[in-house]
């Protein structure tokens, strides 16, 4: 039966890096995939982790199964993290939270649960969004569509187009939104603009399916929360997949989790029972080495103070890039105006490159970009800089 199968197509972002790896050119820029790196191009582990670490290795005492929805210590510390400890959320209540490998774990939870509980309902995505969405909703059999969202000739958000689109959406349809560091484009929504989302969120009843993969890395732990507390006003049912892969570098412990927003707690918990009977047909029970990590590192003061100076680094390293990278630019001469690079968080935005461009840069010098022209600040660092802004100057010449 195998011999009549035609392979599938390589996921573009990683077959990018891939791609990287086996280039000889010792200058090589890879501003492809969204892994942090440091000054010195490294993705070192956080030194809270290292500690963490440290710990559950000297007093764990058993590999025994974790419960299907992961400890209710770290349940509690995700939602405290997510909300504010003192959220009416977390006194209520109304939210529950399962624990789900990674951010994209979450999603395919949310989606299994979307499903079984509310079948025909559409899952509506930003234009552009993470390319794996789509494909995790249609790995559930839900009806994806889009919204748009951002507009590339003059690299901001298109606000008052996806408003009136948002106002189009049928009743109970769910509603999927960046909370902070929209990817790939790096256009966020202000405060004010989140109050509206919020408005026409509950004019239309729809669901609203928070992805929160960068918690910290826009303006702050607590700050980029501003728009999911904007969207979980009082009574309001809400998801939230979050993700630890960033904010700990925790990429390859695969820890993240969903969070289960209901108008009760009664509600809460029925909804719940279903979440576990996804996560048990889905892998059965979580990895527990990540969340332990996590667990330990957010409720023990010394290692979350250091934590909280570890993620105010990394966010402050990409901002400095952003801006010098459009300094830089500004110093080879490049008369394209970058400056909105600048003005955008996380790690990646929309470059404007071309194809042709974008193609060129690998060809010519070897920097890697996904072909949609985003780019990934954090692949950028003051000894490469110099190197990158010259090829992109030569490519727009
Ligand atoms: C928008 C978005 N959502 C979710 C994820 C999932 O991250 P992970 O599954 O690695 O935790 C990512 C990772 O790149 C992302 O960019």
């Amino acid at each position: 039966m195998f011999e009549t199968f035609a392979a599938a197509p390589p996921d573009a972002i990683l077959g990018l890096t891939e791609a990287f790896k086996k280039d000889p050119n010792p200058q090589k820029v890879n501003l492809g995939v969204g892994i942090y790196k440091d000054a010195q191009g490294k993705t070192p582990i956080l030194q809270s982790v290292k500690r963490a670490e440290e710990r559950i290795l000297a007093t764990e005492t058993t590999k025994n199964y974790w419960p299907i929805d992961g400890t209710p210590e770290y349940a509690a510390a995700v939602q405290a993290l997510l909300f504010g400890a003192d959220h009416e959320i977390i006194s209520s209540g109304r939210g529950v939270t399962v624990q789900a490998p990674g951010g994209t774990g979450a999603l395919r939870v949310a989606a299994d649960f979307i499903a079984k509980l509310m079948p025909g309902k559409t899952v509506w995505l930003s234009d552009p969004t993470w390319p794996n969405h789509p494909s995790i909703f249609r790995a559930a059999n839900l009806p994806v569509a889009v919204y748009p969202y951002f507009d590339a000739v003059n690299n901001r958000v298109n606000f008052s187009t996806m408003l009136v689109a948002l106002q189009q959406i049928p009743e109970g349809d769910v509603l999927l939104l960046h909370a902070c560091c929209h990817n790939p484009t790096g256009g966020d929504l202000t405060v004010a603009q989140w109050r509206q989302v919020s408005e026409v969120v509950a004019a239309r009843k729809l669901l609203p399916l928070m992805d929160y993969a960068y918690q910290g890395f826009a303006n702050g732990l607590r700050e980029d929360s501003a728009g999911l507390l904007e969207i979980c006003q009082p009574g309001r049912e809400v998801l939230v997949a979050s993700s630890f892969s960033k904010n700990f570098g925790l990429y390859n412990e695969r820890v993240g989790a969903l969070t289960l927003v209901a108008s009760s707690d009664a509600a809460a918990q029925v909804s719940l029972s279903h979440l576990k009977q996804v996560i048990r047909a889905n892998f059965s029970s979580p990895p527990a080495h990540g969340a332990a990590i996590v667990t330990t590192i957010l409720n023990d003061p010394e290692l979350r103070t250091l934590w909280e100076g570890e993620v105010t680094e990394m966010r402050e390293r990409i901002n400095n890039m952003r801006h010098l990278f459009v300094e830089t630019l500004n110093e080879k001469g490049v008369e394209r105006d970058f400056s909105f690079i600048a003005q955008q968080a996380g790690m990646f935005s929309f470059s404007g490159l071309n194809p042709d461009q974008v193609k060129a840069l690998r060809d010519k010098h070897a920097v890697y970009i996904v072909g949609s022209g985003r780019i990934s600040v954090a692949g950028m660092t003051e000894d490469n800089m110099d190197y990158l802004c010259r090829a992109i100057a030569d490519v727009l010449k």
